[in-house]
């Protein structure tokens, strides 16, 4: 293939990526309005236990059989849904808009060893499936376990209630029966039945009844959010309280005696953290890796920020995968934001080499995400898992890390360096770097460093409980406000509690507050962790290997992600406190 070629064709993937996440769903469902007897199609997705909600296999992994109807054999599944392992297919079954179906077998399966196994096998680890029609996700479990005379029984009768309101459907009810008994040489008959019924459910509001408000809006996810209130009220009021003491007396003494001589103004009752003007601009260590950490903490703020917000306007749970696919949009159009205040920090910090540090800040976190799922996608494809990502979903990821991503960094990053790459600093740096004197182990940066997550976590752990739980197991999240308000308070806390930290690192003479402020606001993270260790032996039932190492390796990505925004909280503020503080010390 010539290079023209092979450029051309470049181009059209990636415009092809583009368009299939701009234009999500354009899917076979079409405007979910129907006329009298219209094909209305049963998608069949998928099987698995019950208590691991990531181990999915295709329905027709497991000996069922589909109807007799051939029309539409495969779903066009956008990325998104591919990444989630959506698989649909289609059921076959004959299912036509507002026309009842009596009781009609649709298949037979006779139980040779292996199929009753794999049922058996099923039966006995509580598997279920998720079929969908319109939009509309349905379960059903695929039989039960008699432990009286430890025989397995097989559903073979499905039963749907659809309600229509107009020319549209609302609701669907399953109802599964027909219990037959597992054995040797059975053949199983296959039914079906449909019913439908006029509804007075409004087509908006046709998902509520999957949202469990009783659960979302508890009283304790009230309480939460007025504790976590308070707290933030209590924070500022400590580092209003701080900036005050170490100003105020400056102030009086600038209005007061202009003549005092600029030694004594300088040194004579000072202590602490006015010692260390010469030192504390000084540029951390590592400037590289902490501008590219900041860059992507400012970056994953501001997807948290949009995503929340398209998703309180949206209603994105009414479409399968689409906060994924707004998500990784928005991720993808952020991308000169890592570029800009990463470009800019580097070069504040006198950085050169800025084309490296712009190829790792575009590619830092989509890489660790991208290995991360790698390595789960190993064991899925061990397991047939259908969450096993297709090979042209990795391929179309990297076109939009190479395509999208890497330019839009690279904009940003001349941006930011051309813009603000100047180092305002309101004090010199001496040349001599001044040793650091000895302290009480808790004053420590380590110490420090640990103990600045415990408040940050605190006030967001309750929302960590229900998020976890919508994502873990079977609620659909959809209270965002409360996830913008828990937002909010988590920066404001972590940039108040950083900063009350800074100011006794530096009073205790020390002064290198950038990473230790960084790391501070990032140890709130580590706790999410443990967190999530604890959730996942005390408060679900996941087992086996696939969803484990999936809980643990997402945990992870999750808390990364958490751990460099709230980091880039933290820098933020105390780089806007330690500049407050220090503009007001006046050196010769
Ligand atoms: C589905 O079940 C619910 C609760 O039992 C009921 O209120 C609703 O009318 C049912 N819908 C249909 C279409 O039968």
């Amino acid at each position: 293939m010539s290079n023209h070629h092979i450029r051309l064709r470049s181009v059209t993937i990636v415009l092809t990526i583009l368009l299939t996440i701009i234009n999500q769903t354009q899917s076979d469902e079409h405007d979910h309005k129907y006329e009298d007897n219209d094909e209305v199609v049963l998608w069949m997705n998928t099987v698995g236990p019950y208590p691991n909600r990531q181990e999915t296999y295709t329905y027709f992994s497991l000996p069922f059989c589909p109807g007799p109807k051939k029309t539409i054999s495969h779903y066009h599944e956008t990325l998104a849904e591919a990444l989630q392992g959506v698989e649909l297919v289609f059921s076959g079954l004959d299912i036509d808009f507002k026309a009842n179906v009596a009781k009609t077998p649709y298949c037979h399966v006779t139980l040779s060893e292996e199929k009753l196994q794999a049922f058996i096998y099923a039966v006995k680890n509580y598997y279920w499936y998720e079929m969908y029609i319109d939009g509309l996700p349905i379960w059903g479990v695929v039989g039960e376990h008699d432990e009286t005379d430890n025989s397995y029984y097989l559903y073979t009768h499905k039963k749907f209630d659809i309600g229509y309101n107009g020319n549209q459907i609302v609701d669907v009810n399953l109802t599964t029966d027909g219990k037959a008994k597992l054995e040797l040489g059975t053949k199983l008959e296959f039914t079906y039945e449909v019913n439908w019924k006029k509804s007075s459910i409004k087509f908006e509001h046709r998902f509520d009844k999957y949202l469990d408000a009783s659960f979302f809006q508890h009283r304790i996810h009230w309480f939460s959010i007025f504790n976590s209130f308070m707290m933030v009220i209590f924070l500022v009021g400590l580092v209003s309280m701080i900036l005050m003491r170490t100003l105020r007396k400056d102030y009086a003494r600038y209005s007061k005696d202009e003549d005092i001589d600029d030694m004594e103004r300088d040194l004579g009752d000072e202590y602490g953290w006015k010692q260390v003007h010469g030192d504390v601009f000084r540029n951390p260590s590592y400037p590289m890796m902490l501008s590219i950490l900041i860059g992507t903490g400012y970056q994953i703020a501001s997807v948290t920020f949009i995503v929340t917000i398209f998703a309180i306007m949206g209603e994105l749970y009414t479409e399968r995968g689409s906060l994924l696919s707004t998500a990784m949009f928005v991720y993808a159009a952020t991308s000169p934001i890592n570029g800009y205040f990463g470009g800019s920090l580097y070069a504040q910090y006198g950085g050169r080499n800025w084309i490296k540090q712009m190829f790792l800040s575009a590619f830092f976190h989509p890489s660790i995400i991208c290995g991360t799922a790698f390595l789960i996608n190993f064991i899925a494809i061990y397991y047939h898992a259908s969450r096993a990502i297709p090979f042209g979903s990795m391929v179309a990821v990297t076109c939009i890390c190479l395509f999208v991503i890497l330019p839009l960094t690279l904009i940003g990053t001349v941006l930011g360096r051309n813009l603000s790459g100047q180092s305002n600093y309101p004090c010199r740096v001496n040349a001599v770097p001044r040793p650091i004197p000895e302290k009480k182990w808790f004053m420590e940066p380590e110490m420090i460093v640990l103990l600045g997550g415990i408040l940050p976590f605190g006030s967001i752990f309750i929302e960590m409980y229900f998020i976890f739980t919508s994502f873990w197991a079977y609620k659909i999240y959809y209270v965002y406000g409360f996830m913008l308000l828990v937002f909010l308070i988590l920066s404001v806390v972590t940039v108040c509690v950083t900063i009350v930290c800074t100011y006794f690192l530096l009073n205790a003479e020390d002064y290198r507050w950038q990473w230790t402020s960084f790391m501070a606001g990032a140890s709130t993270a580590g706790y999410v962790y443990l967190y999530s260790i604890y959730y996942f032996f005390f408060k679900t039932k996941m087992y086996g290997l696939y969803q484990t190492v999936f809980y643990f390796g997402h945990m992870a990505l999750f808390c990364l992600a958490l751990g460099l925004m709230c980091g880039t909280f933290g820098y933020l503020g105390t780089s806007a406190f330690v500049r407050k503080i220090y503009s007001t010390v006046k050196i010769d």
